[in-house]
């Protein structure tokens, strides 16, 4: 598909007045997304697996305007309170999308939002909240125009969810979800993500994260300008090639049920991701002290306890600490012995592997 299938054609239906809300969780990339060309076209392939318990609840009423309107018009609400500091970035959303979302001039828009997990926890909210916004979006277009498929609709909201933040179009579905044209991937694109229809092993099945809160401060680079520091990087081209490779070799780990070797492939994703933000100019050391202290926690304890727990990271000092669920009994007591005083306040959240969004509610008044 190319970007014109997501423009719509004439709408059948006039809606004056609706109600949609769209549960969306975020994601953990396996192999990292860092780098992205105009339009939010990534420079490599990714996948993730889908998250369970972080997620954004967006719920947005459309309410006809009597004159339609250039810009779109719209109000903002954070966990019950207007939140103007969250309004340029859904601008630049709509702005992004209005192509796609022709409706959008038309109405004004009520958006109300919440997530599951500690607002300011280090956890980037932007893949479960746009995700959650495109979700609602695409779903007041399907009253607009009831003959969209339903594989439309799922492909046009991680589409969306992509020009809103590029890893927020790996969380319309589950549990593994590949994005970036790659070549031993059939369908896979650079628009949107798609669920990966590969051979898993059952050990992936309800594979844990369990996300530790190293640092809950600001982030110290924006994804946006971290992104940008691939342009011109010395060793950028040798990155994008290895994630090609790398996708490859995950899939065929993700087939056997290799875990020895998803270790590795994983946790040299995550070290390749903040050695390319380290060799970067201007250059940056997202790590902590206590992500560190973690990491070499994790390793030790692997060594001695023969488990297959390992870590992940994205582009900030919190660690992702993914095992199977046949180890749980063994590694969560290690998390909260070893790893848990190294993190604020003991903080972290027991997440896993989802399925996707879920629809709330979506109700038209006519
Ligand atoms: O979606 P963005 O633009 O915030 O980029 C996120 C990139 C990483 O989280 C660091 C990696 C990934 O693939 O999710």
């Amino acid at each position: 598909m190319i970007e014109t299938d997501f423009v719509p054609l004439p709408y059948q239906q006039e809606v004056n007045e609706a109600k949609i809300t769209w549960k969306s969780p975020s994601n953990i990339a396996l192999v990292k997304y860092w780098g992205k060309k105009a339009h939010q076209i990534p420079a490599n392939p990714s996948i993730s697996f889908t998250l369970s318990a972080c997620a954004t609840t967006t719920s947005v009423t459309f309410e006809k305007l009597q004159t339609p309107s250039k810009g779109s018009r719209f109000d903002f609400f954070f966990e019950g309170r207007p939140k103007e500091d969250f309004k340029p970035k859904i601008d630049q959303f709509f702005e992004r999308t209005k192509t796609y979302l022709p409706f959008l001039g038309s109405y004004h828009l009520k958006i109300s939002s919440s997530n599951s997990f500690p607002h300011s926890s280090g956890i980037a909210s932007s893949a479960s909240g746009m995700s959650a916004l495109a979700l609602c979006l695409v779903d007041f277009e399907r009253f607009l125009n009831p003959e969209m498929t339903e594989a439309h609709f799922i492909k046009k909201a991680s589409f969306l969810a992509r020009l809103g933040s590029g890893s927020a179009c790996r969380s319309i579905e589950g549990a593994l979800v590949q994005w970036g044209a790659h070549a031993g991937i059939a369908e896979s694109s650079d628009l949107y993500g798609i669920r990966y229809e590969g051979e898993v092993a059952a050990i992936f099945n309800n594979y844990h994260d369990t996300i530790l809160l190293v640092d809950k401060g600001q982030k110290q680079v924006s994804s946006t300008v971290g992104h940008g520091l691939m342009h011109g990087h010395p060793f950028s081209e040798q990155r994008f090639a290895q994630a090609h490779d790398t996708v490859s070799s995950l899939q065929s780990i993700l087939a056997s049920g290799d875990l020895k070797a998803f270790i590795q492939l994983v946790e040299s994703e995550a070290l390749t991701l903040h050695a390319m933000m380290m060799t970067s100019l201007p250059y940056f050391v997202l790590m902590k002290p206590n992500t560190l202290q973690i990491i070499n926690k994790i390793w030790a304890f692997r060594e001695r306890s023969d488990t297959h727990l390992c870590f992940t990271l994205d582009a900030g000092a919190n660690v992702h600490v993914l095992y199977p669920e046949n180890e749980k009994t063994l590694v969560y007591p290690f998390i909260q012995e070893e790893l848990l005083p190294f993190c604020e306040k003991r903080q972290h959240i027991c997440d896993r592997v989802g399925f996707g969004a879920k629809k709330v509610t979506a109700t038209p008044y006519n």
